[in-house]
């Protein structure tokens, strides 16, 4: 079968389906949820706290970004893969913009690329579009600008909503194929969603949003403390501890290897 595409998506808002997008770093990953019938794979900059441990997204660069994105391409078959545009590859211009969207596009193999950010970006976001390249556009709890907002928290109350509705519509008019929108009111997005035809991707958005979108860590529980809007789904890092536990406990006892482990 076919990949996923940015046209499949744009149909299934006008039919009113639903639909779910995960993050994924390694094709294993990939592979699992590509079979689970995901649609969309996020190559996220989160990659930073979950791939490389960092406190944040701002240390990550293309270079970190690629090889994941490679992989995950590599691991998918159906799926949209999508990669994050990294703090700084993009901000300074279109034609910067441009060149890292390439990169993923010719050395990963990437299908899209996702920017932070409203009307500041959208010069970037024309480029690449007219550029052939599908823009996924991310507003409200942008990560990348936390230490604008002075830490993790709701975007878009009161009057910062108008301002977020105006860039969700110029991002649209740019060209944008779809718009994540991070930590915002419900009741905004539910906004946003019935304004715009391109689909809205939620996390942490409430129901209304076309789409919802987590990074798969937290979702199958190995995140120590998740967000209140994280629902865990497995609880991973129990199953993985009393594996490892069991494992050392064998190796230790003698009874890992037995004969039917053994070469003969
Ligand atoms: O980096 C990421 O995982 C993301 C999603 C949470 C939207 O940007
Ligand atoms: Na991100």
């Amino acid at each position: 079968g076919r990949r996923v595409t940015v046209r499949d998506l744009a149909a299934a808002k006008e039919r009113g389906e639903r639909w779910a997008m995960l993050t994924a770093y390694d094709a294993m990953t990939a592979r699992v949820f590509d079979e689970a019938g995901i649609p969309v794979l996020l190559v996220g900059d989160s990659a930073g706290m979950v791939v490389y441990g960092h406190e944040s997204t701002l240390p990550v660069t293309v270079d970190d970004l690629l090889p994941l994105t490679a992989a995950v391409v590599r691991g998918s078959s159906r799926a949209l893969v999508v990669a994050d545009l990294p703090f700084g590859s993009y901000q300074a211009s279109p034609a910067q913009a441009l060149e890292s969207a390439a990169r993923f596009m010719k050395e990963a193999g990437a299908h899209a690329v996702k920017l932070e950010g409203g009307r500041r970006i959208l010069p970037q976001v024309e480029t690449l579009v007219s550029a052939g390249v599908p823009v996924m556009a991310h507003l409200g709890l942008t990560p990348q600008s936390v230490n604008v907002f002075g830490g993790y928290r709701v975007q878009g109350r009161g009057q910062a909503g108008d301002e977020l509705m105006a860039d969700a519509k110029d991002l649209e008019r740019a060209g944008a194929f779809s718009v994540v929108l991070e930590c915002v009111p419900g009741d905004l997005a539910q906004r946003v969603t019935t304004s715009l035809a391109i689909p809205t991707i939620g996390i942490g958005a409430g129901a209304a949003t076309d789409a919802q979108v987590l990074v798969w860590q937290d979702l199958m529980g190995l995140t120590p403390r998740p967000a209140k809007f994280v629902k865990q789904y497995a609880d991973l890092a129990a199953t993985m501890d009393r594996a490892a536990r069991a494992y050392a406990d064998d190796v230790r006892s003698g009874a890992f290897p037995s004969p039917e482990h053994t070469y003969l």
